[in-house]
């Protein structure tokens, strides 16, 4: 009987915290619009919520989560599939990037250093994107970016935009999707927060039109006075030129792009602008972070295409970041997964644009030296972005005589010697497989959002686990449900959040092979080359006889010479292949559906040599990629069609040699085109 009731008191009690808990993240959820937990986490506390009142209807509370919001949290908004992916820009910080920009662009497309192209700027707007999807000019849907494929439909919530007209008269094409930003002016915001409670106002007016935009009370959002401003182009069943075309057809509709948008030719004419637009800034009625630069003509942005979640074909300059002055209180040594020493400065506390910054980071100890940073001194601080907050430089020396910080011949962790390789900037300690710090940084990267994101799992219970020895490494992530009695009765542990854990890592089993490779963590292979290694070897067993099959090894285009030798570097360790191994067995990758229509590369292995003169090398691999073809750097028994430009050399000869397939860059063309 006593157990019982004790059982009743438990449910009682963590009905009352989640209570708590689903009315703190709602409100940061609807009212600030800036969620501090991720949407599974709430889903889960939803979830455990409605369980418990299942299963113990007569302890139900009054003021349950579910009475009080009813449809609100269990209607969240509907889900839309974007026609085509919404992408995001790649930033830029100084002038430099913009002319290595223009050098790229000019390199993909085979173009001369000096002939021109066309550049169409406005400027980046401080808002949240929508896409509207117009079938046979009437208004079908409206959604927010979401995952970038994915996105909420807030259709209803945006009747009242002046901007976003229902129905296109004339000339439509029969599907298209158009982009913008969704804002609030400043003066709006003002007025906004104005009529809020002290806790409901926003930070920002990002964050208001935002907030605004996504209520789930449509009368709310149509009372806020959201503004509309198109930028983009998504799917279309019609083709335009340039997107200068595109634009003169979107205000023909009655949808308008920002009356700042200029045309240039010359890269020194758009940092000019640029110029003008941030001296500009201040007397904007919105707010805006930076000028957006996008080539014109759409064929030729086609062609670029896209690295990642990026278009090739644009980029933001993003204007001067916040700054702020503190005085650095102690200078610690943080050791990361790589074995990278990285000194960090802990700061007395300051504000920066809304966020309380406590520490800096210093990157290495050249640039202590560089910027004669010490402990006591007063420091300029700066913010990019989401970044780590960085030190610009010092504003006043500590008077007091200061120890020089010097880099550590130990590794501050485990005691083992430091190293700096050559041509690097960056410290490291040596014992790659045994430093505690390295072993929890590679636990913590693997359950992390971008790795297989187990939701409940962080920092702090990684570590707690790792202390016990219950996690020695990332595969004993798998068999944790041996341990429930240990861990159950751990500080902020209970049997909810350990059965919830376990749900969370079997969910989070499913994984696609790009984000597998990834959260391994092996150095220098990011996101980017998880996904070229994913996109050539197809499957866990063929990297696996990465280790037997030595040549594939240095075959891999799109790698550097770093990320192959990291690679080979993971193999060598016969842990690492046990480790493989052994995760194989517990998680269930998910390998990219071929959805390919078979073209005559599709899967078949290429080598590219000498100068091409129609295509650039880039486009031309870019092209046989798209296709299903492989491309290899060197010439081998495996390469199907050698293709030779002007100026071939050494890899003729070896083709002619092994009887391979040579290739002119005109039966190239031909061949691909078909
Ligand atoms: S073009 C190819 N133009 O910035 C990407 N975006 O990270 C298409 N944004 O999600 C975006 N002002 O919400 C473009 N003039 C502008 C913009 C703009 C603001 C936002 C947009 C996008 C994000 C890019």
């Amino acid at each position: 009987m006593k157990s019982k009731d004790n059982d009743k008191k438990n449910v009682i009690k963590r009905l009352k915290q989640l209570a708590s808990l689903i009315k703190k993240h709602n409100y940061y959820y609807h009212n600030k619009d800036n969620p501090i937990i991720s949407d599974k986490e709430y889903d889960l506390l939803v979830k455990e919520n409605q369980e418990l009142e299942k299963n113990y209807p007569e302890l139900k509370l009054k003021n349950s989560p579910n009475n009080q919001i009813g449809s609100k949290i269990l209607n969240k908004f509907k889900k839309i599939t974007h026609k085509s992916s919404m992408l995001s820009l790649p930033n830029a910080f100084e002038e430099k990037d913009i002319y290595e920009f223009d050098e790229r662009i000019k390199k993909f497309l085979n173009y001369k250093k000096d002939e021109k192209l066309e550049y169409l700027c406005e400027p980046k707007i401080d808002g949240l994107s929508l896409n509207l999807t117009y079938e046979n000019g009437k208004l079908t849907s409206a959604a927010t970016r979401g995952d970038g494929n994915i996105g909420e439909d807030v259709s209803k919530n945006i009747l009242h935009i002046k901007n976003i007209p229902k129905q296109i008269k004339f000339d439509y094409p029969k599907i298209i999707e158009v982009r913008g930003e969704v804002y609030l002016t400043k003066k709006d915001f003002e007025n906004l927060n104005n009529q809020l409670n002290d806790t409901d106002k926003f930070a920002n007016p990002r964050n208001a039109a935002a907030g605004s935009l996504r209520q789930l009370d449509s009368r709310i959002s149509q009372s806020r006075p959201l503004k509309f401003i198109a930028h983009g182009l998504g799917y279309c069943t019609e083709v335009f030129d340039t997107l200068v075309d595109y634009y003169e057809n979107l205000k023909k509709w009655g949808i308008y792009p920002n009356i700042l948008r200029k045309k240039f030719s010359s890269i020194d004419l758009i940092m000019h602008y640029y110029n003008e637009i941030n001296d500009l800034r201040s007397t904007l009625d919105y707010d805006i972070d930076g000028l957006v630069i996008k080539l014109n003509n759409i064929e030729n942005q086609i062609r670029l295409g896209v690295v990642g979640k990026n278009p090739r074909w644009s980029i933001a300059l993003k204007f001067s970041a916040e700054k702020a002055r503190t005085v650095i209180n102690s200078i610690d040594f943080q050791v990361g997964r790589t074995g990278a020493i990285t000194p960090v400065a802990r700061l007395n506390k300051v504000n920066l644009g809304g966020v309380l910054i406590a520490n800096a980071t210093l990157h290495n100890f050249d640039e202590i030296n560089k910027k004669n940073i010490g402990v006591g001194d007063l420091v300029e601080i700066q913010r990019a972005g989401d970044v780590i907050p960085q030190i610009n430089k010092v504003i006043k020396k500590n008077k007091i005589k200061q120890v020089a910080i010097l880099p550590p011949n130990k590794c501050p962790v485990c005691e083992s010697k430091t190293l700096k390789e050559e041509g690097e900037a960056v410290l490291r300690c040596t014992n790659k497989y045994n430093c505690y710090a390295q072993q929890l940084g590679q636990i913590i990267h693997f359950i992390s959002k971008k790795g297989l994101n187990i939701d409940g799992f962080g920092e702090k219970q990684a570590k707690q686990l790792f202390d016990l020895k219950i996690i020695k490494n990332i595969s004993d992530i798998f068999k944790l449900n041996k341990y429930k009695k240990a861990i159950v009765s751990l500080d902020g542990w209970g049997d909810l959040s350990f059965n919830n854990l376990l749900k969370s890592i079997e969910k989070s089993k499913k994984i696609t092979f790009d984000k597998f490779i990834y959260s391994l963590g092996i150095r220098f292979i990011g996101e980017i080359n998880s996904e070229i290694i994913a996109n050539e070897y197809k499957s866990i067993d063929n990297f696996l006889k990465l280790k037997i099959n030595n040549e594939n090894l240095f075959n891999i285009d799109g790698l550097g010479p770093k990320a192959i030798a990291s690679i080979n570097e993971f193999f060598s360790y016969q842990k690492n292949v046990q480790l493989l191994e052994e995760l194989k067995r517990f998680v269930e990758i998910k390998y990219a559906k071929n959805k390919l229509i078979k073209k005559f590369f599709t899967n078949k292995n290429l080598v590219f040599t000498g100068t091409l003169t129609t295509l650039s090398r880039d486009e031309a691999k870019h092209m046989s990629k798209s296709v299903g073809a492989k491309i290899l750097s060197s010439v081998s028994k495996n390469t199907d069609y050698l293709i030779a430009g002007e100026k071939a050399g050494s890899k003729i000869d070896k083709a002619k040699k092994l009887k391979i397939n040579i290739l002119s860059e005109k039966d190239f063309i031909s061949k691909i085109k078909n």
